[in-house]
This record gives structure tokens, sequence and C-alpha cells, in this order.
């Protein structure tokens, strides 16, 4: 196996490989911590590692038409050769990476979250370790996505089309064309630093254009009651779809869907999801990174009310997180 070699070079010395198991499409690792003489299993997928790659920037560079940004990350709509815009969206989120550079080893996230102050950890700013940690994880989702669609396994209409996924430290040509139209751009993405980008389907009715008219805009997004109305039963019923695929077949759950900025209309009325933020669940499922990372996305409540809510069939069926 050619990535045990790697593995090997970089277990830090107060950990021992104890196996690692090549199953194909992951490496099971079970080590030992030497200080506190533990043992543990960690997995690691193989398909993660193809995706660092940034080549595309090259190809995509036509240009691109700002829609809008927010913490996580910035959005625009790509133009074709002919300078007329495209059915498809470019998104950039900052994060950070999964694994440390050319091997297997998660990247230490408990050695960042130790060094943010307990102030940074609340913030949703971007660039915190909060809006980068929410990142990782939608990049992860996107990206999962994205593979599931090559494999030819279909994915709900509720979920747009993903059409390419790469991550890398940023290029300065796409770097430029970001600062050229997002005001805030400069700061939000220092030169080379780490993100996420995928190109996705472009969904012509937002909140911006008041969905195209399609529906009601005025009403009260926040309560979970009113969204629960006949009124809404069409985003009621896409969002039944997604978060039953999302949860079941992917294992995550999902929050922010009540927000109007994060789904929109396809022309034909169609409802697409287009901006969840996702979790990894159950935690008791996930390797130790991977669980403080969700923690810090969980917010008030944490991860017990999804599973109250998951246990009692509300989850599936209303939009409350
Ligand atoms: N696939 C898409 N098609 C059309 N518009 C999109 C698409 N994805 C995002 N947008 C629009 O681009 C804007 C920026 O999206 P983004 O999710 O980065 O930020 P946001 O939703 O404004 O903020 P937040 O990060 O707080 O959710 C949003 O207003 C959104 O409606
Ligand atoms: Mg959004």
């Amino acid at each position: 196996m050619v990535a045990s070699l790697d593995i090997i070079k970089e277990i830090p010395s107060k950990e021992e490989l104890l196996i690692a198991y090549d199953t194909g499409n992951s490496v099971i690792l079970k080590k030992k911590n030497l200080t506190e003489d533990i043992e543990y299993i960690t997995s690691i997928s193989l398909k993660d590692l193809t995706s660092q790659n940034t080549s595309f920037q090259s190809e995509q560079m036509e240009g691109m038409q700002y829609l809008g940004s927010g913490v996580g990350g910035s959005v625009y709509r790509l133009i074709n050769d002919d300078g007329k815009p495209s059915n498809k969206a470019i998104k950039i989120v900052r994060t950070f990476p999964k694994y440390k550079p050319h091997s297997l080893i998660p990247f230490n996230y408990s050695n960042l979250l130790s060094t943010t102050s307990p102030k940074e950890r609340k913030s949703y700013a971007p660039g915190g370790i909060k809006s980068m940690t929410m990142n990782r994880f939608q990049a992860d989702f996107f990206r999962e996505l994205r593979h599931r669609q090559l494999q030819d396994e279909s994915t709900p209409r509720s979920i747009p089309k993903i059409y390419q996924y790469v991550e890398g430290p940023i290029g300065n040509a796409l770097r430029e064309e970001i600062i050229k139209e997002d005001p805030a751009g400069d700061k939000k993405y220092p030169q080379g630093t780490y993100v996420a980008i995928w190109v996705m389907e472009y969904i012509p009715c937002i909140w911006a254009n008041d969905f195209c008219g399609k529906i009601e805009t005025k009403r009260n997004w926040n309560s979970v009651r009113e969204l629960n109305d006949i009124r809404y039963s069409q985003e009621n019923f896409a969002y039944n779809e997604i978060a039953t695929f999302v949860l079941d077949d992917l294992g995550y759950v999902m929050k922010d869907l009540k927000n109007p900025r994060n789904f929109g209309f396809r022309a034909n009325g169609e409802v697409v999801f287009f901006d969840p933020v996702v979790i990894p669940y159950p935690s008791q499922n996930l390797d130790n990174n991977t669980a403080l990372m969700a923690s810090l996305i969980y917010g008030f409540g944490g991860e017990k009310k999804f599973t109250k809510a998951i246990n009692n069939g509300t989850y599936y069926t209303m939009r409350q997180f």
C-alpha cells in the first residue's frame, strides 16, 4: 500500500501504530497513545485524498459574476466564453485541510482549538475557527455529493448538481478574481490560504430576487410552526427528501434550512437547498478530531436536541434548527 510509509513517518512520537488495514477505499488504523496507554481506531477514506488539486482554476477563469458572500464563503456565477452568464455557480470557502500534507494523518484540530480563545470559539467571524469548521463539513458534504453523482448514484432533486470539486492553497489568479468583486475578499482570503471550491448548478430564483415571484416572501422565517403551514408544503416536501437522504445515506444532520438565503427554485419551480450547514452524526461513530469539530457547530442544546427530534420523527418533517 503506497500510503503506509507516510503513515508510519507521520505518527507522532507519543503514538504507536499497531496495525493498518487497507480496505480498498479506506485505511483503518489501530493506534496506541503511549502517554495515556489507550488503544484506538481511526479510519481515513482514500477517496478524500484525490481532491487536493487546484489545477481547475485556470480552466474556469473565463469570468465570474459576484452573487454574494456570507460567513461561509463567496459565491459567483460563472460566465461562458461568449460572455453570457452560465448555468453554473462557483463557491469558494476558507477552511483547513483534512490531513497533514502528503499523508493520511488527520489535521490536528485539537491543537488548533487549544490555541483559540473561548471568545473566538463562539464567533462565526470569517476566517475564525467556527466558520472554518463549518466550511470543512460543508466542503466534505459537497465533495461526497460530487463523488456520488460521478458514480451515477442518484441524489434527490432538492440537491444541486455538482460539477467540480477541488481544494488546496488558493492560487493568485483566482484570488484576484474574488477580490475584484467581493469587497471583503482581500481580508477574507489571505494569499495562499487553504480553500475548498466547488462548481454547482446555478439556481435562478433566490431570496435576493424575491424567488422570481414563485412564492410569497412575506412570512415569519423563524417560526417553525408557520413554516409548517400547508402553503409551504412544496418546500417542506423537498426538506423531507433532503433530510432523509442526507442523514440516512450520508450521515449528516442539517441546520439553517429555515434561512431563505439558503435555498431557491429552479426555473421549473423545484426547490433546491444549496447551502445547508451540515454536521456528521452521530458523534459516537466519529474519530476524536471530528467529534470535537462537530461539538463546536451544534450550538445551543448540542447534539441531544437533534437526537430527540430524530427519535420522535419531527427532524424529518420540520425545519427546526
Ligand atoms: N447555487 C447557487 N445559485 C444561485 N445563487 C446562489 C447559489 N449558492 C449561493 N447563492 C447565493 O449567493 C449568496 C452567497 O452565498 P453564501 O452561502 O456564501 O452566503 P450567505 O448565504 O449570504 O451567508 P451565510 O454564509 O451566512 O449562509 C447567497 O445570497 C445565495 O443566495
Ligand atoms: Mg447561506
